[in-house]
């Protein structure tokens, strides 16, 4: 059988998979597991239940995108392939899991029974079973991923859900192969997506279909965007794409695409069994966040590629779908086996920077972009951002003057159903397992709980107690009933990083390949770890810098005022939100002032939502003097002016974690005392 031929070439390591015939799936190296088994504590669970009490767990009953019985999916032409019920769906049943919140899990579960309830007999899903409207597949991949957490969760409802998800593979089949009926741009573009899908069922239910799978997959490939070409460098965008033509086609350099694209490779590697591709995965993160990335993690694309400058914008959708693309392709590269000095070495973990920056990103840009209830969210967010107000002039060439409002749906309404999944699907993806099941590794660091079982039936219950990223000290405490290797992943930026297990001597943590290995014995082991980093500053354009430390971006958080622009007439906690500043911002800073305090939040907790001004007890002060700095237009400002005059005498600011901050600079003019 093929699959076999395709798994003893990849377990003998010593042979490369390039060029042969074989066909199958590689194995992940670590596997994921099932949505619940990890749970947030701390800070974190309380995290998700702001999100569950905010405008994710409520939209539902007041938006009219989701809250249409029969998933109508809303009557503008937004709707036309039909995928906002399909992104709420998959944001909000590991929402309900995680956040252990009832009425969304029921509320889930209800969408589903309509959904499948009204399957087709063709096997078609969604709003056009018995209308004329024209089926396109796009919208569909959601749902189907937001049906496999169903089933993780709950194995209960596996026969149901994989029969429905099974009848509707093989329609998409049968339309793939009649002239690539259901596509669109779109579907083209993301075509992954709905890979993802094919390959759980190659893994856990694949009915004898190996064969089917693996061609749909390829055809999705074949009939979908040309990433790799896309990214080369030699075609890829060094600048904002203002004005500028792709060579192909528009949607190639929009923001979101490109988000979702980053894991194309991984996704592709695992059937195309082509090595070369994770290297072309690891090229195109690295050539996007050169010519277009943030301080916050994210990168900047105001609906396409929009380069450097710290008023351009990032949209929240891209946020979590690049979140979503870093975690997928780091289980997929750690994989991956190299080529090293006349012999194949296999690299236990592939490249970390993944991991870096998926913390990056949930613990900067994410937060950021929402309102600390996370009832409000903007559809733009700028790493310099002086206003959050309808903008005249507008700053994003090609999205509209209220993308930077803090709302309901401002600009587009697709962050308001997307935007659910960037917590829950960081939370279930903290941990993972070896593949042959013996140990487990604690990757995104943060407060959790995990229970379950290893191989050689070993029960293993690990809690994780901390308040990090607003602490640099993790306490984990593991049950286990027999021994195992534990391991943790030591972030890049760890200076002086320490583990101390069972209250032992101190010792320096010594990861290899970004990972700190624990020989846990049976019974009760606890191992405390202390993670301190360096400040540091990152250079930005115009001689501009950034600030770090740890997995958190430092900004000055501008104060400000606000009015409420609109006010939902069913939920009235559902605002638009103006800011504008209310003191100066005007300051260029000096680096060698920089000075990190920690304070002691109130009995040892953090407060909830923890996500707003002045609420971090981490901070760092800075020497900054008044400098001249002009707007751009009304409420942006103009770049960074380069070596400043002082024009009054330096005083001293508190930079704030960029995830708290509204109204901010994260990228400072810079002077020298
Ligand atoms: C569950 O959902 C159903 C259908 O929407 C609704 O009638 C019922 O009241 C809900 N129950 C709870 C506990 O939220
Ligand atoms: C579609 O319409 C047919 C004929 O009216 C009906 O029998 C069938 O139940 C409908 N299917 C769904 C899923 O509503
Ligand atoms: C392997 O992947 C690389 C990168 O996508 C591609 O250029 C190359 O043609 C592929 N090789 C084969 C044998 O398909
Ligand atoms: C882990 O789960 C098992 C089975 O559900 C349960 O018996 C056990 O008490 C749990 N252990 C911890 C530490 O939560
Ligand atoms: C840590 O101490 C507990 C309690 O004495 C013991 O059961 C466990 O095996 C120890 N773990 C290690 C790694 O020594
Ligand atoms: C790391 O240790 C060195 C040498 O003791 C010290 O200078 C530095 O400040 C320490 N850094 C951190 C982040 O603790
Ligand atoms: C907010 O502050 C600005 C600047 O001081 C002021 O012009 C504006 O009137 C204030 N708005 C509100 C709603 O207080
Ligand atoms: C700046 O402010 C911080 C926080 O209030 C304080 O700890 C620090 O000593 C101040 N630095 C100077 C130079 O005044």
């Amino acid at each position: 059988m093929l699959k076999i031929t395709s798994l003893a070439c990849l377990s003998l390591f010593v042979l490369r998979c390039i060029g042969q015939t074989a066909s199958g799936l590689v194995p992940k190296k670590y596997l994921s597991l099932p949505l619940g088994t990890i749970k947030p504590a701390g800070w974190l669970s309380d995290q998700l239940k702001v999100q569950a009490a905010g405008l994710a767990g409520h939209e539902h009953e007041f938006y009219n995108y989701v809250s249409d019985s029969d998933w109508t999916g809303g009557t503008s032409a937004y709707s036309d392939i039909e995928e906002a019920g399909s992104y709420w769906f998959n944001g909000l049943v590991p929402t309900g899991v995680l956040a252990e919140d009832a009425a969304i899990k029921n509320q889930t579960q209800s969408f589903l029974d309509y959904v499948l309830d009204h399957q087709d007999s063709t096997g078609w899903i969604g709003p056009e079973v018995n209308t004329t409207k024209p089926r396109y597949l796009w919208g569909r991949y959601l749902f189907l991923l937001g049906a496999i957490q169903v089933v993780e969760a709950d194995p209960s409802q596996a026969d149901r859900v994989v029969g429905a998800i099974w009848k509707f593979v093989q329609l998409a089949n049968t339309m793939l192969n009649n002239n690539n009926e259901g596509l669109e741009e779109w579907a083209e573009a993301r075509w992954m997506e709905f890979a993802l899908t094919l390959q759980w069922l190659y893994e856990n239910y694949p009915n004898g279909q190996e064969d089917l799978l693996i061609n749909m997959m390829q055809k999705l490939k074949s009939t979908g965007s040309p990433w790799e070409d896309i990214f080369a460098e030699a075609n890829f965008p060094k600048s904002a794409t203002d004005g500028m033509t792709s060579p192909f086609g528009d949607l190639s350099w929009h923001g979101v695409n490109i988000a979702e694209a980053l894991k194309s490779f991984a996704v592709s590697y695992r059937f195309t069994q082509n090595s070369t591709e994770l290297d072309v995965a690891s090229a195109a993160w690295d050539i996007v966040f050169q010519y277009h990335g943030r301080p916050s993690g994210s990168f900047a694309a105001d609906e396409f590629l929009a380069g450097l400058e710290a008023v351009r914008g990032s949209e929240l959708c891209m946020v979590v779908e690049t979140m979503f693309s870093c975690v997928l392709t780091l289980l997929v590269a750690m994989v991956v086996s190299r080529w090293r000095r006349g012999s194949y070495l296999y690299q236990v973990i592939g490249d970390l920077k993944y991991a870096d920056r998926v913390e990056r990103i949930t613990y900067n840009a994410l937060p950021a972009t929402l309102t600390g209830n996370m009832w409000s969210r903007q559809y733009l967010q700028q790493q310099n951002q002086v206003a959050a107000k309808n903008m005249n002039p507008d700053p994003f060439p090609r999205d509209g003057s209220y993308s930077n409002v803090f709302g309901l749906e401002p600009n587009y309404p697709c962050c308001t159903v997307n935007h659910p999944q960037g917590w829950p699907k960081f939370v279930s993806n903290a941990f993972v397992v070896t593949s042959d099941q013996s140990s487990l590794v604690h990757v995104y660091l943060g407060p959790y709980s995990v229970n379950t079982t290893l191989s050689d039936n070993n029960h293993v219950a690990v809690t994780v107690d901390t308040l990090y990223p607003f602490s640099d000290t993790l306490t984990t405490t593991v049950t286990a009933d027999k021994p195992f290797t534990y391991y943790i992943r030591i972030p890049s930026w760890t200076s002086n990083g320490t583990v101390s297990v069972n209250d032992s001597a101190v010792q320096a943590v010594s990861p290899s390949n970004g990972l700190q290995s624990v020989a846990v014995a049976a019974g009760t082991t606890k191992i405390t770890l202390n993670l301190p980093a360096e400040i540091t500053t990152e250079e930005r354009p115009h001689g501009a810098i950034a600030v770090h430390r740890g997995a958190l971006n430092y900004a000055f958080d501008i104060p400000r005022n606000q009015t409420v622009l609109a006010q939902n007439a069913q939920q009235p906690l559902a605002v638009d939100l103006q800011f504008d500043a209310t003191a100066a911002w005007q300051y260029a800073i000096n680096p060698s002032t920089l000075t990190f305090h920690v304070g002691t939040p109130e009995g040892g907790k953090l407060p909830s939502p923890v996500f707003d001004s002045g609420l971090s007890p981490f901070t760092i002060s800075v020497s900054a003097c008044p400098i001249n700095w002009a707007l751009a237009g009304d409420t942006f400002t103009a770049a960074p002016p380069q070596s400043p005059a002082c024009i009054g005498s330096p005083v001293n600011i508190t930079l704030s974690p960029y995830g708290t901050t509204r109204l901010r600079i994260s990228e400072f003019p810079v002077y020298s005392a």
